[in-house]
């Protein structure tokens, strides 16, 4: 074959990430790393100074990933030099220790150290998340990094794609290095990063379709929390007759129970034709 052809579909199949570890001093981001990347496990205390760097292959689907993993120093007064690593970041291994409450509220300035550093021009949703929940026993890991993805949910980007069953794969049992548990790719992570390159650089939105549209998700939203008729119709206090009527048909035929299967709509057709009943009898 010819080896520029040759060439040109190695390079489409091999594809180098970027990933960084955030996370308090002594948390464990290193040992993660090093666990990961070298299959060792280092007992002794270390601190990074500054930044660390790990790297390894993984497989997704037909493409070989190079993963470049910038391990953050966790301890503040090494700020001034990790802030130069955030950028170009396409995936965030975040580490806290169970054993410490701390390291855990920290987390929340992890990420908004982060966003500062990145800029507001980068969207924070087409960057990977998985949070590590280290240096715990195995029954009882799942708790809090549970509770604090669902705290988060409303970012959206921490953690979809599943990236919770993630965290597991990277922690060791606690106080003995011999009962490692065998690590198998953080595969998901993995992929969800190919995905997102493959798509741009932008997380690729999952084809769901529901059958409504957002226009009807959100006027049933609006007539829910409609403070009176007028306001339930989108008219104004005083609104003629035609007005009403007008603004009657739009909502009967965007929320008709026929043509809307959007979850709420019976109920909000109903309190519809009830608005439009109660205005028009005080309308002359
Ligand atoms: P900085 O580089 O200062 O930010 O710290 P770090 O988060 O990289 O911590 P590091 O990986 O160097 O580990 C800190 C200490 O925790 C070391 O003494 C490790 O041996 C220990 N350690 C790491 N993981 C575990 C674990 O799962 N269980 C136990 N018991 N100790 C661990
Ligand atoms: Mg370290």
């Amino acid at each position: 074959m010819d080896t520029n052809v040759q060439k040109r579909r190695e390079n489409k199949k091999s594809l180098r990430v970027k990933v960084i570890s955030l996370g308090n001093a002594e948390v464990g981001k290193s040992c993660i790393i090093k666990r990961y990347c070298e299959k060792r496990f280092v007992p002794k205390y270390l601190a990074t100074i500054g930044i660390d760097y790990g790297v390894t292959k993984v497989q997704v689907r037909d493409r070989e990933i190079k993963v470049n993993i910038f391990d953050m120093a966790g301890h503040p007064f090494f700020y001034e030099v990790r802030n130069e690593f955030y950028k170009d970041s396409q995936g965030v291994i975040l580490v806290y220790d169970v054993g410490l409450r701390e390291s855990f509220d920290a987390l929340d300035s992890w990420l908004t150290e982060m966003k500062q550093e990145m800029g507001s021009q980068v969207n924070m949703e087409n960057i990977i998340f998985i949070v590590c929940a280290n240096k715990v026993p195995l029954v009882f890991k799942y708790l809090l990094c549970e509770l604090w993805m669902r705290v988060r949910g409303d970012f959206g980007y921490v953690l979809t794609y599943n990236s919770f069953h993630l965290t597991t794969l990277f922690c060791f049992l606690k106080n003995d290095c011999s009962l490692f548990i065998m690590c198998p790719p953080p595969q998901a992570f993995f992929s969800s990063i190919t995905d997102m390159c493959e798509n741009g650089g932008k997380r690729p939105t999952p084809e769901v379709n529901v059958g409504f549209t957002k226009e009807q998700a959100d006027t049933i939203r609006r007539i829910r929390n409609s403070k009176d008729s007028w306001d339930m119709l989108g008219v104004k206090p005083g609104a003629t007759r035609e007005e009403v009527n007008k603004a009657y048909r739009k909502l009967a035929v965007l929320l008709h129970p026929d043509k809307c299967v959007a979850p709420g709509s019976e109920d909000a057709f109903k309190s519809v034709v009830n608005a439009r009943t109660s205005l028009l009898k005080n309308i002359k």
